[in-house]
């Protein structure tokens, strides 16, 4: 090698930064497919691709992701959101097309669904496009930062991106330009004695351990909010014993379930798209219209007949709604506990509407709604009853 060929992989590589701060502009077109295109050359396991990727730029669901993967706003500050997906869907679709069934029953084998084992493999192979994407996007000045997060809240993810049974969500990246002028240092690592073995595996004894982390350990200070006594407890409390890891610990168990390598059963017509083994597996939330504007006519109508809700009047959902006189001072209220992208992505969108002996709030959506009435729905009482004691306890939550 040159050795002016060394340099510009000596800048990316070691470079390379986790990036939470983007220049305030979008990528250029050319930019992104240098991206999704860099990602796809990445090695694959038989190449048979098993992976997806989908680019996110909608601000309404980059906030909700910012939302869902544990709360970084920055997230929905990014220009472009990649989320990489582990997808073995799009192969068994191909199978079951080409009568992978019928071709079993006839040689005695077992047609089964994917399990664990693809499920890692698939993995490896949306890791390595995803870090082959992060490269090709530092070679061109554009930072990322991964998000492990995207592994939680399995369910709504899966409603929010139209992710099938045999598709997990991995990794999302965030991508931006780096701000002007802007390049933070690199963050240090543990000595290369620690991490890199020779040809064979290396238990670390506690002097050893103490040793690899006394750099870190220096920082940690004793009047931290965990109760933790040394830089281990620390660790845990904020890491691997969190809330977060809990959340993520619930959801790939949940995810898990789809990937035991059950068998499938014959289709019953050629070509069908979706199939009945399918509707076995571990369903998605019965969510609908994700991320869609509030609803009108028929859909709604017919909710707040089944609802009882007839007599509240036609245009009570939708956003010409007359609206609660006091709700602004509720908004206030709110705007007042909460960040201000939670605001906006959750209580902003209700519509308030009068019921007899309570208030009814509609969500544009039933994603919304499940997600409001699980987080928000004491603050919300607290500042509903604050403004209209009036009101009575009756508080509830629909669908538009
Ligand atoms: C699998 C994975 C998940 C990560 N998840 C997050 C995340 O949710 N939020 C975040 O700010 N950084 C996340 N990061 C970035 C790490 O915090 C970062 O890589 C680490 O602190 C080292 O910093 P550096 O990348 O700047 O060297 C993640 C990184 C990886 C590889």
């Amino acid at each position: 090698m040159k050795e002016n060929d060394a340099q510009p992989s000596e800048k990316w590589l070691r470079g390379r930064i986790s990036l939470r701060r983007f220049a305030d502009c979008p990528l250029k077109p050319e930019d992104v497919d240098w991206i999704v295109e860099g990602a796809m050359r990445a090695p694959t396991a038989g190449n048979m691709m098993l992976y997806s990727m989908i680019l996110i730029t909608d601000p309404v669901k980059k906030q909700v992701l910012s939302e869902t993967c544990d709360h970084q706003p920055f997230i929905a500050k990014a220009p472009l959101v990649v989320v990489f997906l582990a997808d073995y869907q799009r192969w068994f679709d191909y199978y079951r097309n080409s009568g992978v069934d019928a071709y079993c029953l006839e040689h005695g084998l077992e047609f089964r669904g994917p399990d664990e084992a693809d499920l890692l493999l698939a993995c490896s192979d949306a890791l390595i496009a995803a870090q082959n994407a992060a490269i090709a996007a530092e070679s061109r000045g554009i930072g990322s930062c991964y998000i492990g997060d995207i592994m939680e809240n399995y369910e709504r993810h899966r409603e929010l991106l139209n992710l099938p049974a045999w598709v997990f969500p991995l990794a999302m990246l965030c991508f931006g330009y780096y701000p002007e002028g802007e390049r933070p240092a690199p963050r240090p690592r543990f000595e290369r004695k620690y991490i890199a073995f020779t040809e064979q595996y290396q238990r670390l004894n506690p002097e050893e351990l103490d040793e690899m982390l006394a750099g870190r350990a220096a920082a940690f200070s004793p009047a931290n909010p965990y109760g933790a006594a040394n830089y281990g407890q620390w660790m845990y409390a904020r890491k691997t014993g969190a809330q977060f890891a809990a959340e993520m610990a619930r959801s790939v168990r949940k995810a898990l379930k789809n990937w035991k390598g059950e068998p499938i059963p014959m289709a019953n017509h050629a070509n069908e798209h979706e199939y009945e083994h399918e509707r076995e597996l571990e369903p998605a939330l019965s969510l609908t219209n994700v991320g869609q504007p509030i609803q009108r006519g028929n859909a709604s109508r017919s909710f707040r007949q089944a609802e009882g809700l007839t007599n509240i009047g036609e245009p009570g959902v939708s956003e010409d709604t007359p609206s609660v006189p006091e709700w602004s001072r509720v908004l206030e209220m709110m705007r007042q506990e909460l960040s201000q992208s939670a605001f906006e992505t959750w209580i902003a969108p209700l519509r308030p509407v009068y019921l007899e002996g309570g208030l009814c709030l509609y969500c544009p959506n039933l994603f919304q709604k499940d997600w409001v009435e699980s987080r928000h729905k004491q603050s919300l009482e607290r500042a509903i009853l604050a403004v209209m004691p009036d009101i009575g306890r009756m508080i509830t939550f629909a669908v538009a």
